[in-house]
């Protein structure tokens, strides 16, 4: 497992400003982070550890001690992109900055080199106060960001430097440090993702092995970029996805209806979805009976695909392909075929990558480049379907 830079941890302090923290977590599920919450175990006298999981879906953990066979302390540090700690208390500060390691969070603190910011609240004698100053001045010096607090009214009636930053604010500067450049900003992408199946009767269906998963990386990473995202969901699970348009579909035809009215004002077709190539010829209103169960006539689906592509004007089009053998060869031939300007091949022999976090394959490009990757993240490899995208797009 190796640092996603989608993956953000949340470490949480013990200040009253930790509520505000549950709406910073959503505006970073909005701008396409994954989150892990990690608060202290005392602010969850403010927060409690509920919360956090509900809000982020995911263990809230405190300790070393929680979950000791998964040796969190070290996983989730090696897998965090960035860190960002809000609110940060002084006395926050002050163990990260001699370097202590008693409870999870300044465990993973000190177990991770990735970029860090540090939001702090409190009350402005505490933070005006030399020791915290000094241990500010420490923190910068070792390459921490550490947000200036905001000044006003605080908890009490007391007013002055200290007040936990506008979430927005919060935000402009998190993006700022992971480097997050909105290339997408105005562009609407289309991405249709899943599995379509194919009803026989009210019971059965053709369907396939597709989980989705690359249509949320790529739906993910586009609204991370700054892009309207359009996705066509085929039997997938979208409950980690915030403020991305989502169409439910079961079926191709369904899938083509939706992409048909929203591929006109499309900047980017992405079609990673694995579409029933045949439907059988009626759908019967009852379920067959097992002794009459033996046989089912098929017609073909359209490409949809294709369809679209024969009426593009400037969408630049991205298409998948997962084979079992001889994937560069039909890749090559799919890309010319379907008129398309990306294509990612998938070498899904022996089962793999259905419903894996990784995937290997070929990215193959309209002027006959082709990029082999070896063993790349959905998450990594939806970004670099995305740069390429964008050098098409001018
Ligand atoms: O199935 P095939 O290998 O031809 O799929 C290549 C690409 O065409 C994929 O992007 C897939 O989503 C798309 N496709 C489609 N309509 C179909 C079959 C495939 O749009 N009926």
């Amino acid at each position: 497992m190796s640092a996603n830079r989608r993956e953000v941890i949340l470490g949480v302090g013990a200040g009253i400003a930790a509520y505000k923290s549950a709406d910073l977590l959503r505006r970073l599920h909005d701008r396409g982070y994954y989150v892990t919450v990690v608060p202290t175990p005392s602010s969850l006298n403010f927060v409690g550890a509920a919360t956090w999981e509900a809000l982020s879906g995911r263990p809230a953990l405190t300790q070393v001690w929680e979950s000791v066979h998964q040796v969190a302390h070290i996983s989730l540090a090696k897998n965090a992109g960035f860190f960002i700690i809000a609110p940060a208390t002084a006395d926050l500060i002050a163990r990260i900055a001699v370097g202590r390691a008693d409870d999870l969070l300044t465990n993973l603190v000190l177990s991770s080199d990735v970029a860090k910011m540090i939001v702090p609240a409190m009350h402005p004698n505490m933070w005006n106060n030399a020791a915290t100053k000094a241990n500010v001045e420490t923190l910068r010096a070792r390459g921490f960001i550490i947000m200036e607090p905001d000044t006003g009214r605080l908890t009490g009636s007391d007013s002055g430097q200290g007040r936990f930053p506008e979430v927005s604010r919060i935000v402009e500067e998190f993006d700022s440090m992971t480097g997050n450049t909105q290339d997408f900003t105005g562009r609407k992408i289309l991405i249709a993702a899943g599995g379509t199946r194919e009803a026989i009767d009210p019971v059965r269906f053709i369907g396939n092995r597709s989980s989705g998963k690359q249509g949320i990386s790529l739906a993910r990473a586009a609204q991370l970029r700054g892009a309207d995202v359009y996705l066509v969901a085929a039997n997938m699970d979208t409950s980690t996805l915030d403020g991305i348009s989502i169409t439910h579909v079961e079926s191709a035809r369904e899938m083509q209806q939706a992409l048909q009215r929203d591929f006109p004002s499309s900047d980017v077709l992405i079609m990673c979805a694995a579409v029933a190539d045949a439907r059988p010829v009626q759908t019967l209103a009852d379920k067959i009976k097992k002794a009459l169960f033996t046989s089912i006539e098929l017609e073909p689906n359209p490409d949809l695909l294709a369809e679209l592509a024969s009426t593009k004007v400037q969408q630049v089009l991205i298409g998948f392909a997962a084979e079992t053998k001889d994937h560069l060869e039909s890749a090559r031939a799919k890309l010319k075929a379907k008129a398309l300007d990306i294509i990612y091949v998938n070498d899904v022999s022996n089962g793999a990558i259905f419903g894996k976090d990784v995937t290997h394959g070929t990215i193959l490009l309209r002027n006959g480049e082709e990029i082999a990757l070896k063993e790349v993240s959905k998450d990594a490899l939806a970004d670099l379907l995305l740069d390429h995208a964008k050098r098409q797009l001018g």
